[in-house]
């Protein structure tokens, strides 16, 4: 197999077990009624944005990206960094999380959806 397929397919699987943590950390505690942060979604995020960045890096040759699609896919996974720095502070505050929390699995949603339904 070529061996920068097989980085690209790396990345892939890193990026997908990003979404996994950032969603999954995020659903746990919403079924909890615990609007807050924790460090697993938000290490989740951080390797989203990592490999994020790494799979728009065009390569094996030959792979096509669609660097419009990335970049939005870009300022949406930042708007979830601020929503983060909301919820924190916020929380620091003793004052409701709610909207801010909930914003951020719709953006990671809306980023899913961008990934799997524009080509
Ligand atoms: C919350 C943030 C993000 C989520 C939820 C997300 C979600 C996903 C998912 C589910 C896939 C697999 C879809 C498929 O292969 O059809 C994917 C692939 C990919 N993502 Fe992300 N992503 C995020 C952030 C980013 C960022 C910041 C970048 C780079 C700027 C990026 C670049 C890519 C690339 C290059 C692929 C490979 C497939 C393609 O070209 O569309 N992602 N993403």
């Amino acid at each position: 197999m070529e061996p920068f397929l097989l980085l690209r397919e790396a990345l892939v699987l890193i990026h997908l077990i990003g979404f996994a943590m950032l969603l999954g950390g995020w659903a746990s505690q919403a079924v909890r009624r615990t609007y807050t942060t924790t460090l697993l979604f938000r290490v989740g995020l951080g390797v989203m944005i990592g490999s994020g960045l790494l799979l728009a890096i065009p390569f094996p040759a030959g792979v096509e990206l669609n660097y419009v699609k990335l970049a939005v896919k870009l300022v949406v996974a930042f708007a979830i960094g601020g929503m983060f720095g909301v919820v924190i502070t916020r929380e620091k505050a003793g004052r409701p999380t709610g909207a801010a929390f909930w914003s951020i699995g719709g953006l990671a949603l809306l980023n899913a959806g961008i990934a799997v339904f524009w080509h």
